[in-house]
């Protein structure tokens, strides 16, 4: 049994996609695969008015859990995009760190292989006193940080590698996220170079962009072949304490 943890420099910088890329991927190698996140914000109300995390039915779809229900998958949904500790205020709900701890772990303890994402960055707040550090770190898991190689991220990739290594966080290393090789130039190929001198972690793959048709309907097969050519699950899984079942 492992699990790790998935933050990254910003929102939007593919926590989901590499979270649920990884969950398809380990899936294939035929681990009993589970994912789950402590709180989505920014979620979308259904006719019926109840609201549905995005970010939850992509990983759940790549990690074939489509029986699951969503709240074993992420027990708080919120429906103002903003930061959980600010959208429950607004909502009114009270998020206790306790459950999304028992969520999660519930999850790690039913499954061989689990991938938790983070919220926003590192020092999100989850509530006022709970961040997302303080999270990751209350499950014992280490963390993958997803960067993207544009300008300004080495110095974000730094500091967040920084203070999760000083809030006792065992940080994996990096993924690359929307990676285009064919079109890497100085800016691209100097980030790569720098994530790793800065902060002596390893990259430990570079996700490209998945076609159109597999962020609409994921299908675990093909994600699993992209990212096995791409990003080096050997390694995350020896790393995160699993026992590999391609060696
Ligand atoms: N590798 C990728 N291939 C295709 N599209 C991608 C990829 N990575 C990111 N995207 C696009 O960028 C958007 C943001 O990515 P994603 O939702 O994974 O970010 P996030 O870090 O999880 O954001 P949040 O902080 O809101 O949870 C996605 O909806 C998707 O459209
Ligand atoms: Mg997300």
């Amino acid at each position: 049994m492992f699990a790790f943890g998935i933050t990254a420099t910003d929102t939007e910088m593919g926590k989901t996609i590499v979270t649920g890329s990884l969950a398809a991927a380990l899936k294939e190698r035929g681990y009993n695969t589970g994912v789950c996140k402590p709180v989505a914000s920014g979620c979308v109300r259904l006719a019926d008015g109840k609201l549905i995390s995005t970010d939850a039915e992509f990983s759940m779809a790549c990690a074939h859990m489509e029986g699951a229900m969503q709240s074993e998958v992420v027990p708080y949904v919120l429906e103002p995009a903003l930061a959980p500790a600010e959208a429950s205020k607004i909502v009114g709900v009270t998020l206790e760190p306790q459950v999304m701890l028992e969520t999660c772990k519930k999850m790690i303890m039913s499954n061989e292989a689990t991938v938790v994402e983070g919220v926003g960055g590192i020092s999100a707040p989850l509530t006022d006193d709970f961040l997302v550090r303080d999270f990751f770190h209350a499950l014992h898991i280490p963390i993958i940080i997803v960067v993207k190689a544009i300008l300004c991220n080495v110095n974000h990739a730094v500091l967040t590698a920084e203070y999760a290594k000083n809030h006792g966080l065992k940080v994996l290393g990096f993924i690359v996220n929307s990676w285009n090789e064919e079109i890497a130039g100085d800016l691209e190929k100097s980030n790569l170079y720098y994530y790793e001198k800065l902060t002596g972690l390893p990259i430990l793959g570079k996700l490209p962009t998945l076609p159109a048709e597999l962020m609409t309907h994921p299908d675990s097969k093909k994600i699993a072949n992209i990212v096995e050519k791409n990003i080096d699950m050997n390694k995350i899984i020896a790393v995160a304490g699993g026992e590999n079942t391609n060696e």
